[in-house]
């Protein structure tokens, strides 16, 4: 049920002309994973170069630095998490996505969301944050992420954290305690622990909620 629905929307979204990067795109990525099995979505910022060319989220090096961090976590990228990105076709010059960019492709994150009813979402850097957070000067990404916060997604309330987006994590390069990448392990860990460990119907319930 889920994967036709799905399928439906991913024909609606190749054939999107909603905006000005539709005239650019090689292939429109609209996202992958098992929605069957899987019980978080990751959302990215936009597909890049390989992305665009393959048609799938997060397969070049920011992306396969992603699979080490989920492999090390021990999350499966085929079976625990389905991956989307904020806006379905590659930005020229891999810029930020623009608000009017993101704001036409937005229909399609949420009925992404609708579809797989996840039990948690994973924000990954700050353009995804900020699709559904407004952050004040103050609150920067080493700030807010690790934290749980709550997100609304058509009227549902879902658990969501974030986390260094990956690319931020190719120029930072350290192991050293506290340094990015020891927080992504910190953080793919806590996720882990609380969402793919059959813990995660009692989430609301047990968890002291840390509002950004
Ligand atoms: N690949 C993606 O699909 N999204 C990102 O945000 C980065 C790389």
């Amino acid at each position: 049920m889920k994967r036709s629905c799905l399928e439906i929307a991913r024909q609606k979204c190749e054939s999107c002309m909603g905006c000005a990067l539709s005239n650019s795109r090689s292939n429109v990525v609209f996202g992958e994973g098992n929605p069957s099995s899987a019980k978080i979505v990751f959302i990215g910022e936009a597909p890049g170069e390989m992305e665009d060319e393959c048609g799938r989220p997060f397969v070049g090096r920011a992306g396969q630095l992603m699979d080490e961090f989920l492999a090390d976590a021990g999350i499966s990228r085929d079976n625990d998490i389905y991956m989307i990105n904020t806006v379905k076709c590659r930005p020229p010059e891999n810029r930020v996505p623009s608000e009017e960019e993101k704001a036409a492709c937005h229909k399609f994150l949420v009925a992404q969301i609708d579809i797989i009813k996840p039990d948690a979402i994973v924000l990954c850097g700050a353009t995804a944050l900020k699709t559904f957070v407004e952050l004040d000067k103050k609150q920067t990404i080493s700030k807010v992420r690790g934290k749980w916060m709550t997100v609304t997604v058509d009227g549902v309330e879902y658990p969501a954290m974030t986390i260094f987006h990956p690319s931020y994590l190719l120029r930072n390069n350290s192991m050293e305690e506290g340094s990015p990448r020891r927080l992504m392990q910190q953080d793919l860990a806590e996720i882990k622990n609380k969402f793919l460990n059959n813990k995660s119907e009692n989430f609301f319930e047990t968890k002291e909620m840390a509002m950004v």
